[in-house]
């Protein structure tokens, strides 16, 4: 076998890994970069006889050291970016040296039985039904998509309609409700599904982003046959829980007057809530819906790119992603990874999903929710006392919504100054939305490594900031 100067490659990987780690608490959290620049460090093209690995990886290392964001160092609250665990980062290590292309328990049975076993726990750390399926997949959005996926397999099979057989021309229609609010990503994964923007059904969410169940009500009432509901567990922006309950109580009763019926859970941000007891009244409900999509690379820290998706019927799943080829060896007598996800080769995720779960045990994937929560509120508190900004939305979890106070009245403007200010400092960063016309700050608190300090010395940066501009003649 040729073999490599493994040992040089990973020399030069890890010291450069390590010293990115190390300095993360104290390196700019946005780099100064402009984009010419970027390409001049970078644009390397290969040489005709090409060059040591050991070489490249340093060159790499160093080339691209200036650029990087510090986006696991406790301090991006940009985004819904979550950290990096260590459990994560040493699996993903191996998963990389393994190298194994994990779509069957018969070409690759350890890593195979690795993610039987993570989502077996999963579903048990977040009281989901017991026999729930999971698929390892890229994120947040793919797993809606194998969610959706699932879901309109099923409720198609319900009025005698075999969507993956025979496609959606000439199908019976699927009514397919959204709220206001919903994640972007839900509304491309559906549209991937067939059901475009304009098809789908939107009601109005409350001023919160949550679905309003009275206009769930009534939009269940002129639907007559399959029905796909989405809902959400943690809304991007104000980091707010759906009425679970009363969503699974309407869908129910709409199932029983025969409307076979799904209701899906986005649950990007706070899927996690789930294992936390203390946070358990605002997910009463979630196990009576039907699919559960959530991110591990946002707050359970897993390393990206990893998404999970969740269904309560195995069998639809099923249906929906799997796959057969004459050359593979499928059914081996365990579970084939390809089953549950769009893909067909690919990177065992579930390995470092398996880690960080060992890693943090029940108490510690509690804390990731409850804390991030907690330093939520601390931003809020801190923010709303200093008189010189406004807090939008119910801090329940671990987003907040933040209106800086121009003297002017152009909040929005002096969000962007604050918000620019601070990156271009280096000491934390933030990113904008518009939440019901207005632009606004978010903070999104989804790193394990955010300590109390971390949000002081962002809300001192914010708050200096915000003087600055607004003395500014
Ligand atoms: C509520 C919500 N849903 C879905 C997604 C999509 O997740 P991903 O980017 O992992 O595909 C996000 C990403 O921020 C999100 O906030």
């Amino acid at each position: 076998m040729r073999q490599s100067d493994w040992r040089g490659v990973l020399d030069v990987a890890g010291a450069a890994a390590l010293e990115h780690l190390t300095s993360l608490p104290e390196r700019p959290v946005l780099p100064a970069a402009d984009h010419a620049a970027v390409r001049a460090a970078l644009d390397r093209p290969p040489a005709a006889d090409g060059i040591e690995p050991a070489r490249v990886v340093g060159e790499l290392a160093r080339d691209l050291r200036p650029y990087l964001a510090a986006q696991a160092g406790g301090r991006y609250f940009g985004f819904v970016v979550g950290g990096l665990h260590p459990a994560s980062f040493g699996a993903e290590i191996l998963v990389s040296a393994w190298d194994q292309n994990a779509p069957m328990y018969a070409a690759a049975p350890g890593v195979a039985v690795v993610e039987e076993l993570a989502a077996q726990w999963l579903v048990e750390v977040l009281g989901l039904p017991r026999r729930s399926s999971v698929g390892f997949v890229t994120g947040g959005q793919m797993a809606s998509f194998t969610c959706l996926a699932a879901a309109r397999h099923e409720v198609l099979r319900a009025v005698g309609w075999n969507v993956e057989a025979d496609g959606l021309i000439g199908a019976p229609p699927v009514a397919v409700v959204v709220k206001t609010g919903a994640h972007a990503t839900v509304l491309r994964a559906l549209r991937f599904l067939g059901f475009g923007d304009r098809a789908l059904l939107t009601i109005e969410s409350d001023d919160q982003d949550r679905v309003r169940p009275d206009a769930l009500d009534r939009a269940l009432r002129t639907i007559d046959g399959p029905t796909i509901v989405a809902v959400e567990c943690g809304n991007v922006n104000t980091g707010a829980f759906d009425d679970f309950a009363a969503v699974a109580d309407l869908a129910e009763a709409h199932r029983a007057a025969g409307n076979p019926t799904w209701v899906h859970v986005d649950g990007a941000v706070m899927l996690l809530a789930a294992a936390s007891p203390a946070m358990a009244g605002h997910v009463a409900g979630l196990d009576r819906l039907d699919s559960w999509s959530t991110d591990a690379h946002k707050l359970l820290n897993v390393a990206y790119d990893s998404g999970i998706a969740i269904c309560r019927n195995a069998a639809a799943h099923r249906a929906a992603m799997s796959v057969h080829a004459a050359y593979l060896e499928q059914g081996a007598g365990a579970r084939d990874p390809l089953d549950w996800v769009p893909e067909f080769s690919r990177r065992a995720r579930g390995v470092s999903i398996y880690a960080t779960l060992r890693s943090l045990g029940r108490t510690g994937l509690a804390d990731l929710a409850e804390r991030t929560t907690r330093l939520a509120r601390r931003f809020a508190a801190a923010l709303s006392d200093s008189g010189r900004a406004e807090i939008v939305n119910e801090v329940v979890s671990n987003q907040v919504l933040v209106r800086w106070l121009a003297p002017d009245g152009d909040h929005g403007r002096l969000a962007d100054e604050v918000m620019a200010a601070v990156r271009a400092e280096g000491s934390a960063f933030f990113s904008g939305t518009t939440y019901r016309g207005e632009r606004l700050m978010r903070v999104s608190v989804s790193d394990w490594a955010t300590d109390d300090s971390d949000v002081d010395r962002a809300v001192e940066s914010l708050l200096r900031h915000a003087s600055a501009a607004i003395t500014r003649p």
